[in-house]
């Protein structure tokens, strides 16, 4: 009799944790796919499963129809444009509508442009962040090749049709401590980190690499090397950071490396040196872009520490290798990229020599 019992509930408990395990998606079988030479493990690793969600998640919206580029300029017809002053009057209202679309798609205008207001006016924290986000973005396309090469960002690859995009990060104070002092002091770790993929790596894994420079290298050809500073501490510095890249975009670590030899780079896969780029890229932003426009934010919008949300590879990434799987907004709103050289008029001497001909 008792052993019955003991027979069901250990059925229903197997049952429950098979239910439970089926819930998280991630069960077996998965995809895998050799991405160096053969023999070196060098495999990602996709769950089928999971890939149809992401899949939704970065779809493209349709491009806007494009519009003539002749005409006066924005920066002639209008007030207060400080950046898009080189679009023609019809493409600045595409850009326009496309933001709309891309970053308030409820509100529309008016998340940036005062009800009863001038559109010139800048009362709007929201139209002072956007003038800084089109500056960025323009930045992004025309001096960080390196990175996104021809397929470039827009907006949406951030937003994605939200105010704030669903990847940010702050400055992490960590859970509060229970008891305090050195016993309780948690050294900025051990505790699940969801920006560390829930390892209990350390839980700001972004403020020493992705705003200040801080060094990521520590591998060592010296048993005790003089520099101190290549500690176990340091280590797991490294490692939460690079928890962040696999999970940001959705690969192993082989993705980038050949696990034999983490630190040789010709070992590497070439998207490791795009990720290089990727590391420099994000703090230029953060430290360019973000950083100056504290002071702009309500404070509703900043962290537990009083700073600016802040850009990491899963802002754009959002758990793919390539954002968006590499579909290019930006090739249907150039006006996101180099500002375009106004129309060449001829010079007066020019004008004048050429009549004298007629
Ligand atoms: C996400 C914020 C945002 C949204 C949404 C937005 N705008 Fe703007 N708007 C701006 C910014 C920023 C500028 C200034 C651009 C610059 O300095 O180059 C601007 C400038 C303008 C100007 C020029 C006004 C002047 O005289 O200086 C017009 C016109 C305009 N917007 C119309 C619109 C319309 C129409 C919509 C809705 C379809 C819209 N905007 C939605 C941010 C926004
Ligand atoms: C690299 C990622 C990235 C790109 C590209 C980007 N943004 Fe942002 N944007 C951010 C981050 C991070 C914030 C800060 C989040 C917050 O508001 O708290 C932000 C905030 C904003 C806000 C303030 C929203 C609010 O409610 O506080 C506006 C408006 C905005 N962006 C407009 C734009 C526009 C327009 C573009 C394209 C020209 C753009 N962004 C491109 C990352 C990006
Ligand atoms: C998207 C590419 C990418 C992924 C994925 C990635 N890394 Fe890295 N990793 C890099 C880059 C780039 C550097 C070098 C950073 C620098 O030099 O500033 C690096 C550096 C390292 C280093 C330090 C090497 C040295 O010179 O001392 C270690 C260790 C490391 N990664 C381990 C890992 C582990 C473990 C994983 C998986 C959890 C991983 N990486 C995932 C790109 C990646
Ligand atoms: C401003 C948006 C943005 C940010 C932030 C960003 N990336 Fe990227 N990344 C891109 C785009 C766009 C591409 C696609 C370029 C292309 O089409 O080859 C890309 C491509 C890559 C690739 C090449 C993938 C492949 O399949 O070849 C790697 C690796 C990568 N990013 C790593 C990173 C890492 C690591 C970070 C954070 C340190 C980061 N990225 C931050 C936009 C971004």
């Amino acid at each position: 009799m008792i052993n019955n019992k003991q027979n069901i509930l250990t059925v229903l408990v197997c049952l429950c944790a098979g239910l439970i395990l089926a819930g998280c998606g991630e069960r077996p079988p998965v995809d895998s796919q050799q991405v160096g030479y053969r023999g070196t493990a060098m495999v990602n690793f996709t769950n089928p499963r999971v890939e149809a969600a992401t899949e939704a998640a970065n779809a493209v919206p349709a491009a806007l129809p494009a519009v003539p580029g002749d005409g006066p300029r924005a920066g002639e017809v209008y007030q207060n444009v400080q950046v898009l002053g080189d679009l023609s009057v019809a493409e600045f209202a595409r850009v326009m509508l496309a933001i709309s679309n891309w970053v308030a798609p409820e509100q529309q205008c008016a998340y940036c442009h005062a009800d009863g207001e001038s559109l010139a006016s800048d009362s709007l924290y929201t139209k002072v962040v956007a003038r800084k986000m089109l500056e960025m973005n323009r930045d992004i396309n025309v001096n960080w090749t390196a990175h996104v090469q021809q397929t470039g960002v827009t907006c949406y690859t951030c937003h994605r049709g939200k105010a704030v995009p669903e990847s940010i990060w702050f400055a992490d104070p960590g859970p509060v401590t229970a008891g305090g002092g050195v016993a309780g002091s948690r050294m900025g770790q051990n505790t699940p980190a969801t920006a560390t993929a829930l390892t209990s790596l350390p839980y700001d894994p972004f403020t020493p690499y992705l705003l200040d420079a801080g060094p990521i290298r520590l591998a060592t050809d010296q048993a005790l090397p003089a520099d101190n500073d290549l500690n176990v501490k340091a280590a797991e510095g490294t490692y939460a950071l690079m928890m962040h890249f696999s999970d940001g975009l959705g690969v192993n670590c082989t993705f980038c490396h050949n696990s034999r030899a983490f630190a040789s780079w010709s070992e590497s896969n070439p998207q490791r040196v795009t990720a290089w780029h990727g590391i420099q890229m994000a703090r230029s932003l953060n430290n360019e872009y973000l950083v100056p426009l504290t002071s702009t934010f309500p404070a509703s919008r900043l962290g537990p520490l009083g700073d600016v949300a802040k850009v990491n590879c899963q802002t754009c990434h959002q758990g793919v290798s390539k954002p968006l799987y590499g579909v290019s907004m930006f090739a249907d709103y150039p006006e996101l990229g180099a500002p375009k050289a106004p129309a060449a008029q001829p010079a007066e001497g020019e004008a004048v020599a050429a009549a004298a001909t007629d």
